[in-house]
């Protein structure tokens, strides 16, 4: 009898960490598949991804964020949105969990050798890229690449995830990091006023033209907002992002206008899917399965999607 694709492996929670209060929190979720021989299959590559069941409630789609290991290790950061992630965020150190995985293709860290990175992330895209960027700051990746540039952006400061990672990574000297939060809004939208104490608002009519005060690195503005402030250089370098839609078309915009091309800009699509190998095409854009081909894709080669779709 062949082997039923859909079938999850059982995986018990080790860990679970806390990583953002707010209105939409964010968990970490550690999970160890059960059966020892099927653990090193869980071997993946930073942008895969897994699809987590909740017996009993249904199954959804989060970036492996786990160092790639051969230990069945699977770690998963999972923002409470509906259904499943809101009984994912109910579970317990313990209990069980399905898991199928690792699919998709993957950020090709081995051809970005010798050039700079600057990873982007907005809201819950932070997790795709921090998949990446922790694997190009391990000792032995770090020397491989010129310089490390982090952006990073939530709507308020309870909503920023990894805040004892960030604490950290803005101690390291072999990296920059910049932080923004949301504008206070009013009724008609965003006020150009700080919403917290702490994080100086950038010029808003001008992003670019901000000075900076010496030894700042967190603000208050919209992440492409920032991506103007700090102007990212494009020579030898490659971008990785992943946020909301809208913040990725943003980001995009602020970068074409510091010179990027589309072929330096990769993100990961977080199309709706459902059985994650390519057989229903429910996560299709044209003629490319978003779970098979993607969900890693060059902004050039998603807007050659866009175009033919
Ligand atoms: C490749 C990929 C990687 C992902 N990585 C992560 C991750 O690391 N962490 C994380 O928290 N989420 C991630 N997501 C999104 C996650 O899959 C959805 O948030 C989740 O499936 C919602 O399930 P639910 O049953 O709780 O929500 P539902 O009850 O199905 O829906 C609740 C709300 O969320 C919206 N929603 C559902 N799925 C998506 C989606 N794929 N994109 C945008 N909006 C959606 C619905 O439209 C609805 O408004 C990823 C998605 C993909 C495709
Ligand atoms: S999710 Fe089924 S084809 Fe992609």
């Amino acid at each position: 009898m062949s082997e039923n694709i859909y079938k999850p492996h059982t995986a018990t929670i080790t860990d679970i960490q806390l990583e953002a209060g707010g209105a939409r929190p964010i968990r970490t979720i550690t999970m160890q598949v059960d059966d020892p021989e099927v653990r090193p299959t869980f071997f993946h590559k930073p942008g895969q991804f897994a699809l987590i069941s909740s017996f009993g409630t249904g199954e959804s789609v989060f970036a492996i964020a786990s160092l790639p290991n051969k230990d069945g290790i699977v770690q998963v950061s999972v923002m409470k949105v509906g259904n499943v992630t809101s009984k994912i965020h109910e579970l317990e150190i313990g209990d069980k969990v399905g898991v199928r995985g690792p699919y998709g293709n993957h950020f090709p860290l081995e051809e970005w050798e010798g050039k700079n990175i600057v990873f982007i992330g907005a809201g819950i895209g932070i997790s795709p890229v921090r998949s990446v960027y922790q694997v190009a700051l391990l000792p032995e990746e770090r020397k491989k690449f010129g310089n490390i540039t982090l952006i990073y952006g939530a709507r308020t400061p309870a909503d920023l995830a990894f805040k004892d990672e960030f604490k950290e990574l803005d101690t390291r000297d072999d990296m920059n990091l910049w932080l923004c939060i949301d504008w206070k809004f009013g009724p008609k939208g965003p006020t150009g006023e700080s919403s917290a104490e702490g994080w100086p608002a950038i010029n808003m009519a001008a992003p670019g033209e901000t000075v900076i005060p010496e030894g700042v690195n967190k603000f208050t503005c919209f992440v492409p907002q920032l991506v103007e402030v700090v102007k990212p250089d494009p020579e030898n370098s490659i971008v990785v992002t992943c946020g909301p839609p809208i913040a990725i078309k943003f980001i995009t915009q602020a970068l074409e206008k510091l010179g990027w091309k589309s072929d330096q800009i990769y993100t990961t699509l977080e199309n709706r899917m459902k059985c994650g190998i390519g057989k229903c095409g429910r996560c299709n854009i044209g003629d490319s399965y978003v779970c098979k081909h993607g969900p890693v894709y060059t902004h050039e080669q998603v807007k050659s999607l866009q175009n033919e779709f």
